[in-house]
C-alpha cells in the first residue's frame, strides 16, 4: 500500500516444491459459516473469514452490522450459535482459555479504573500479566510516552479529558504483545495527531508479527492503515480485499468531462490510456463547450455505499 511502504508483504514461498500443509502455519483468525443472533434478530448469518498472521485486517460496516459482536465473540467474550472461529490456532469456545492467553481486546468504550492513576492502571495490568514489577515499571512509562501521557501518568484517571482516556485505554493493550490484538474502533475520539500516533504503534506491532483485527467507521483509516479490508452487511461479509481491489470491484475509472461552471457533461468508462483521454478531449472540442477532463477513481466511500445498506442500521 503506497502509504504504508515499511510494511512487510508476505513471505514468498521458497522456489521449488511447495511446502507442504503441515508445514503452513495456521492463519491467524479463521472465521467459518459463524451464526449469531439475539431474540429474533439475527446479526451474523454464516460469516467466513481468514486473516493471515502479521496482517492488519480493518472490518467495515454501518452501525449495527455486528462489528463488535464479531469482536466479542473472537475475543472469548461471546458465544456464537454456529459456525466456528478459531484464533491463534485455538477454537474461541473449546480452547477459550488459549485464545486468552493469545490476544488483547480494547472495547468500543473505555475500560480504565478511574481512582487510579495512568501509571497505576498500567502498572497493575501488567503484574496481573505477568511481568515483574521493575519490567511492569518501565513498561509502563514508555507506553506513558508513546501515547504521549508522559505528565498525566502521575494523575488519577478520574481527571482525564475523553482523549486521555481513550489513549490509555489503548496503551492498556500493548503492556504484552499479544498474538492477536483486537481493537474495536480504536481511533473514535482521537485527534488526529493521536490517530496518527496510533497507526504507528500499531504498524510497528504488525511489522514485528502481531495481527490486528480491527474495526472502523473511518475508510480513510482503513485505506492507510489495512492491509485487508473486509466489509460486512446483513450478517455477511460482502467483500473483501485490499482497498485497490474494492475500489475496482464497485467499479473502473471514469473520464469526466465538466463545462466550466462545474457540471457535469459526459462520463467514460477508462483503463486511464492516452487515447481515453484523447477521446474525451475530442468530445469536448466537438461539444463546442469550454471545460475541463478529469480521471476519477472510485473512492473508499463508493465502495461503502455500493456494498451496504441502510436496513441494518
Ligand atoms: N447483548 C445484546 N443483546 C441484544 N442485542 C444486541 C446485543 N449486542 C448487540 N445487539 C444488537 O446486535 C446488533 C449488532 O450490534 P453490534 O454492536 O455488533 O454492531 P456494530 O457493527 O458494532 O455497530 P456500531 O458501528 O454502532 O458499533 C445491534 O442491532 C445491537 O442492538
Ligand atoms: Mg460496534
Amino acid at each position: 500500500m503506497t502509504a504504508n511502504p515499511t510494511r512487510r508483504s508476505a513471505p514468498t514461498p521458497t522456489r521449488g516444491s511447495p511446502p507442504r500443509a503441515a508445514e503452513l502455519p495456521s492463519p491467524a483468525i479463521e472465521v467459518r459459516d459463524l451464526r449469531k443472533s439475539f431474540g429474533q434478530q439475527t446479526i451474523l448469518a454464516g460469516l467466513d473469514l481468514t486473516v493471515r498472521r502479521g496482517e492488519i485486517l480493518a472490518l467495515l460496516g454501518p452501525n449495527g452490522a455486528g462489528k463488535t459482536t464479531t469482536i466479542n465473540i473472537l475475543s472469548t467474550l461471546l458465544r456464537p450459535d454456529a459456525g466456528s472461529a478459531r484464533v491463534a490456532g485455538f477454537d474461541t469456545v473449546a480452547d477459550a482459555e488459549q485464545v486468552k492467553r493469545r490476544i488483547s481486546l480494547t472495547g468500543q468504550s473505555a475500560a480504565v479504573d478511574e481512582v487510579l492513576t495512568g501509571t497505576e492502571n498500567l502498572v497493575l495490568l501488567g503484574r496481573l500479566s505477568g511481568l515483574s514489577a521493575r519490567t511492569a515499571r518501565i513498561r509502563s512509562a514508555a507506553l506513558l510516552e508513546r501515547f504521549d501521557l508522559g505528565r498525566a501518568g502521575a494523575k488519577r484517571v478520574a481527571t482525564y479529558s475523553g482523549g486521555m482516556r481513550r489513549r490509555l485505554d489503548l496503551a492498556m493493550s500493548f503492556v504484552v504483545t499479544p498474538e492477536v490484538l483486537f481493537l474495536d474502533e480504536p481511533t473514535t475520539g482521537l485527534d488526529t495527531r493521536s490517530r496518527r500516533d496510533l497507526w504507528d504503534v500499531i504498524r510497528s506491532l504488525a511489522d514485528a508479527g502481531t495481527t490486528v483485527f480491527l474495526t472502523t467507521q473511518y475508510l480513510e483509516e482503513a485505506d492507510q492503515l489495512a492491509d485487508r479490508i473486509a466489509v460486512l452487511n446483513d450478517g455477511h461479509v460482502v467483500a473483501s480485499g485490499t482497498a485497490t481491489q474494492l475500489k475496482t470491484q464497485v467499479g473502473g475509472d471514469t473520464v469526466e468531462l465538466h463545462d466550466r461552471h462545474g457540471s457535469l457533461l459526459r462520463e467514460l468508462p477508462t483503463d486511464g490510456s492516452v487515447s481515453d483521454l484523447r477521446r474525451a478531449l475530442d468530445l469536448l472540442d466537438e461539444s463546442g463547450a469550454e471545460g475541463v477532463v478529469s480521471l476519477r477513481r472510485p473512492t473508499l466511500d463508493d465502495v461503502f455505499f455500493a456494498l451496504t445498506t441502510k436496513e441494518t442500521r
